[in-house]
Parts: C-alpha cells; sequence; structure tokens
C-alpha cells in the first residue's frame, strides 16, 4: 500500500477570500496563485474544527469547469494530511450541486460509511475558462451550503492563516476510472472512492417521480423533448436520466458534453443566454422555427438552475413554482400525502402566494438565497420552493434542482395528457399556463438587471430610493406626472425587506428595496449578490390581473408603464449612464 507523509507548508493569508453563501468565487487567474485555493481549503478545515474532519468523508466535485481537475487533486491531498477518512469524487470530477446534495443525504459506500460534508466546486452560471471564474463552496452534512457561522469562520481563518497541511507521497488519483483507492498515512487509512456520477441521484429522483409514466410521455408521438445542458454538468446527468432511463431521443439533448469553458458561453439558462434552445423553441426573433418541440428545458453550470419553455412560450419562473405547487399532489408521488407547506423568496412574483391560499398551504416570504429554504425544510416546514432566478426544488435535498424542476413538469403533464397519449391534441405546456391564469389570475411579470455597473453609482441609485421611500406622497406625484390616467396604481407602502427566520429567529435586514401599489403591484430592487464584477442591479417589476379577459396580453406591452414608472422613480439613467438594461427576462 502506498503511504504518505504528512507535510506543514507555510503561508500567508490572501486578502478577499469571504464565502459568500454560494461560496468563494474568483478569476481562475486569482486561484491559480501558489498557496490560494491551499489557504481556503485549510481555512474551511479549521472553521469545521477536528470533530467535523478527524475521520470524516468527503464528497470533492463539482461542474467541471477549468481549474477543476487540479482543484480535485489539491483538496483530497490535503484532506488526507488533515486526518479525512475518506473522499468520495464523481466520476471525471463531475456532479451537479443538486447531485451533490444528494449524494451527501443518500450514499452509501461499499463500507456502510455516510458523507459528512462536500466541497462542491462550481461558480454556478458564471463563464468558466482560463479568464474566467471558478469557485469553491462548502455543503453540511444535511447537503446543504455551510450556514453563515460557518462562512464567516472560514473568512477569519483566512486572514491569520500561517501553514497548511498536505499529503507528500500520495499520487494524483486517476478520476477518469471508478472504484476505490487505498492509502496509509500516519494517522491510519486514506480512501479514495471514485464513484459513478448519477446512480445515486437517479435513485433518489425514481424514488420522487413516477418514472414509467414520464417514460410513456417521451414515447408518446404527439409529445417532443429538448434538453440543453450549456456544456454544464447537467448534461452527464440528462443523458443517463432521460435518454438510458426514461428513452428520450439522443438528439434531444443539445449542448450536454461538459466543457471546461462551456463553449466559450455564459452558463445561465435564460432567454438571453440559452441561445440554442430558444431558437430550438421557436422564441427567436431573427431565426423561425417551421416544427419546435413541445416542451424545452435548459440548466446552468452546475445544474441547479432551470428554464422551463413551451412551444414557442416561455414560462417564468415565478409561474413554474406556482404551477408545480399547484399540481404536486396529483402528479407527483412523493407528494400525494399533501404539501408541508410552499415558500418563495421576496423578488419572486406572488403566483405562489395565490395557489397556497387557494389550497390553505403554509407559506412563507424568505430573502434571496436557498439557505433560507433550508432551514424551513430541515424543520419540515417546507414542500416546494421557487425563485425568479430559475432555482425551483423541493425537500428531497438542501439545493435547488434543475433535472427535478424537470421532472415536475414532465410529470404534470403526463398526468394532464394521460388520456391523450398515442395520438390527438396535448395539453401543452402553454395550455397548462393559460389555465393556470385562468384559475388564480396572472401576474405579469418581468426583470431588468444592468450588468457591471459603476459599485459607486449603484449604492447612490439604492440610497436614493431607500430616501424617496420617507415620502410616498412625493412619489406618487411623480407617477401620477407620468400617468395622469389609470395604467398604474398608488404606492401604499414602501420599505426595505426584512426577515426573521420563524425556526432560528435570526434577522436578515436590507434584502431589497420595495414599492407596493394599492393594485398588489410591485417594484422591487436589489443588488445582486452573485457577481464577480462591479455592481448588477435587479430590478424586478410585477402586475397582478385577475379578470380573465385581461390575462393574456404580451407581459412587456402590459408591464412598460409600470416599467416607466421604475426607471423614473430610480433615475436610473442618471445614476447608471445606461438607457437599457444588460438583460431582460
Ligand atoms: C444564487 C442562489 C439563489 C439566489 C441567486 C441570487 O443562485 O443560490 O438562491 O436566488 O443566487 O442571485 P443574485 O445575483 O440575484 O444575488
Ligand atoms: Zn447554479
Amino acid at each position: 500500500m502506498v503511504m504518505f507523509k504528512i507535510i506543514r507548508v507555510e503561508t500567508t493569508p490572501f486578502e478577499g477570500q469571504k464565502p459568500g453563501t454560494s461560496g468563494l468565487r474568483k478569476k481562475v487567474k486569482v486561484f491559480i496563485q501558489p498557496h490560494y485555493l491551499q489557504n481556503f481549503v485549510q481555512a474551511t478545515f479549521n472553521a469545521l474544527g477536528a470533530d467535523r474532519v478527524k475521520g470524516a468523508t468527503l464528497v470533492v466535485s463539482g461542474d467541471g469547469r477549468y481549474y477543476s481537475k487540479d482543484a480535485i487533486q489539491i483538496i483530497t491531498k490535503m484532506a488526507a494530511a488533515n486526518g479525512v477518512r475518506r473522499v468520495w469524487i464523481g466520476q471525471n470530477g463531475l456532479l451537479s450541486t443538486p447531485a451533490v446534495s444528494a449524494v451527501v443525504r443518500e450514499r452509501v459506500g461499499a463500507d456502510g460509511s455516510k458523507a459528512t460534508g462536500a466541497f462542491i466546486l462550481t461558480a454556478s452560471h458564471n463563464p468558466g475558462g482560463p479568464h474566467e471564474d471558478f469557485g469553491i463552496k462548502y455543503n453540511m452534512e444535511n447537503g446543504g451550503p455551510a450556514p453563515e457561522g460557518i462562512t464567516n469562520k472560514i473568512y477569519e481563518n483566512t486572514t491569520t492563516l500561517k501553514d497548511y497541511l498536505i499529503a507528500e507521497g500520495l499520487p494524483d488519483v486517476d478520476i477518469s476510472t471508478t472504484g476505490v483507492s487505498s492509502f496509509e498515512g500516519p494517522e491510519g487509512k486514506f480512501d479514495v472512492d471514485v464513484f459513478d456520477s448519477t446512480s445515486d441521484y437517479l435513485k433518489l429522483l425514481k424514488s420522487i417521480f413516477d418514472f414509467p409514466s414520464i417514460q410513456k410521455l417521451l414515447s408518446s408521438p404527439n409529445f417532443s423533448f429538448c434538453y440543453d445542458a450549456l456544456h454544464g454538468v447537467a448534461g452527464v446527468h440528462a443523458k443517463r436520466i432521460f435518454v438510458a432511463e426514461l428513452g428520450a431521443n439522443e438528439s434531444s439533448l443539445v449542448n450536454c458534453v461538459p466543457k471546461e469553458d462551456f463553449g466559450g458561453g455564459h452558463p445561465d439558462p435564460n432567454l438571453t443566454y440559452a441561445k440554442e434552445l430558444v431558437a430550438r423553441m421557436g422564441l427567436s426573433t431573427t431565426h423561425s422555427e417551421p416544427n419546435p418541440p413541445e416542451f424545452g428545458a435548459a440548466a446552468d453550470g452546475d445544474g441547479d438552475r432551470n428554464m422551463i419553455l413551451g412551444k414557442r412560450f416561455f414560462v417564468t419562473p415565478s409561474d413554474s413554482v406556482a404551477i408545480i405547487a399547484a399540481n404536486a399532489v396529483q402528479a407527483i408521488p412523493y407528494f400525494s400525502g399533501g404539501l408541508k407547506g410552499v415558500a418563495r423568496s421576496m423578488p419572486t412574483s406572488a403566483a405562489l402566494d395565490v395557489v397556497a391560499k387557494h389550497l390553505n398551504l403554509k407559506f412563507f416570504e424568505v430573502p434571496t438565497g436557498w439557505k433560507f429554504f433550508g432551514n424551513l425544510m430541515d424543520a419540515g416546514m417546507c414542500s416546494i420552493c421557487g425563485e425568479e432566478s430559475f432555482g425551483t426544488g423541493s425537500d428531497h435535498i438542501r439545493e435547488k434542482d434543475g433535472i427535478w424542476a424537470v421532472l415536475a413538469w414532465l410529470s404534470i403533464l403526463a398526468y394532464k395528457n394521460k388520456d391523450n397519449l398515442g395520438g390527438g391534441n396535448l395539453v401543452t405546456v402553454e395550455d397548462i399556463v393559460r389555465q393556470h391564469w385562468a384559475t388564480y389570475g396572472r401576474h405579469y411579470y418581468t426583470r431588468y438587471d444592468y450588468e457591471n455597473v459603476d459599485v459607486g453609482a449603484a449604492k447612490e441609485l439604492m440610497a436614493h430610493l431607500v430616501k424617496l421611500q420617507s415620502s410616498l406622497d412625493e412619489v406618487n406625484k411623480i407617477i401620477k406626472g407620468i400617468h395622469s390616467d389609470s395604467d398604474v396604481s398608488s404606492v401604499v407602502h414602501a420599505d426595505e425587506f426584512e426577515y426573521k427566520d420563524p425556526v432560528d429567529g435570526s434577522v436578515s435586514k436590507h434584502q431589497g428595496i420595495r414599492y407596493l401599489f394599492e393594485d398588489g403591484s410591485r417594484l422591487v430592487f436589489r443588488l445582486s449578490g452573485t457577481g464577480s464584477e462591479g455592481a448588477t442591479i435587479r430590478l424586478y417589476i410585477e402586475q397582478y390581473e385577475k379578470d380573465s379577459s385581461k390575462i393574456g396580453r404580451d407581459s412587456q406591452e402590459a408591464l412598460a408603464p409600470l416599467v416607466e414608472v421604475a426607471l423614473k422613480l430610480s433615475k436610473m439613467q442618471e445614476y447608471t449612464g445606461r438607457s437599457a438594461p444588460t438583460v431582460i427576462t
């Protein structure tokens, strides 16, 4: 057996190693500086403490972006030196973020071991490659991101770190072949287990959904399907789940071979970045597609986000979670006993609220960030949740889950079409959404993103909006000055969103600036917490329409008066110098 030694390497702190809940994200050129990754990993081990590190079983994998392979070898050697007992690596280092969460919660090693935590190597939907982003985050034994107490400790440690431990004499592991390799160190045995990336995740999904009924839908001659992984890690899972298990045609997969640079693209599933899928689905303004598939979906780099499309039809993420919640009990076996509760992030539209009210479900509005859902789920208070930022999921894991969302939609389609398969007219994605609007009303919704804005200017704009909140008379005067007619109602309340976690009592302040209108419309302004350059201002615009004769309008057209109000109130162009947003979804 190969014997390794533990060596202590002297180092000095790097500035700016503060992880958010989505981990530490920086340009690759920052990460590849000598000791940079090592410092962060040692700071994490030190923050976790010997209890959680000695004898631990750690998952190490990610979305396969550039620098992942080197990072996996470094982390493995440091884990060995810090007394970790086993490292589990998905084949080729590939596991989507939801698959990591599933593996941590569900996988049992050949020797009966269970994972105690995970390093996920991803910068999510940010581009990858030598000149783009890399990222690392730590997830706990519940399969969810480390809480702030731990991430703060990690950061503190990075500011004082003097040395780190690494194994010497431990060879690089071959991560392309499954199997267990055993090594011997001064503190005993150390195993590296390279395992199939999809098996455990698939097993969990099979216990949630009715695979045979989805298979029937996918093989029906009047149904067609398309999935775009944007060259992220979801492609690996998609091949196995949609093609091998559910019988979809191989040609229905687009960009499903993971690439270190995501093919040069921006692996974010929205109408701007998922260009190929958008064209295939007949939604491109420059290309006409004669016969788009009935259903299309896309994922981000690490497979936790999703975009759902019908033939020539976009489903907003806010509608998507509401529709899944409204149909889950009938269409998805895992929920047949009822829903414990539902939740959305604050900027997400109130479509889910209306469903919760109709179905008499517990409902929570939380700040942006999946960790807030995790707390509710651990406490058994929430079954389904979603965010406007293309994240949807349930309490089967503690991350959002892109493929879960696709399977949820396919389940609803299979349920609604159980008598239509084999031929005849299908109930389409668009039919389901329109039917939902007819029952619950429609929340017209759009988001304007201003990316890479000057940080100072963005802060000034936000400060201006907060100041304006102190005089609603002034606000309503500005609105009346733009729209003397009744296109836009009056603001009745304005604040900065604050949340008290019902589980641990913690309070989160300054979670977005809200202007709430008399007719239920909302304007929300937030600064993004996930960008890596400059500031990104997000403007969320929403208007509720109950009148079924008015629910069929084009959303940009319906929202135009409210958009105008938002831009004038915020003095968007004045502060940012931008006459148009970077992305509209
Ligand atoms: C990550 C989190 C999501 C959150 C999103 C917000 O993806 O996992 O829970 O909604 O970031 O991003 P933003 O850029 O708007 O802060
Ligand atoms: Zn992601």
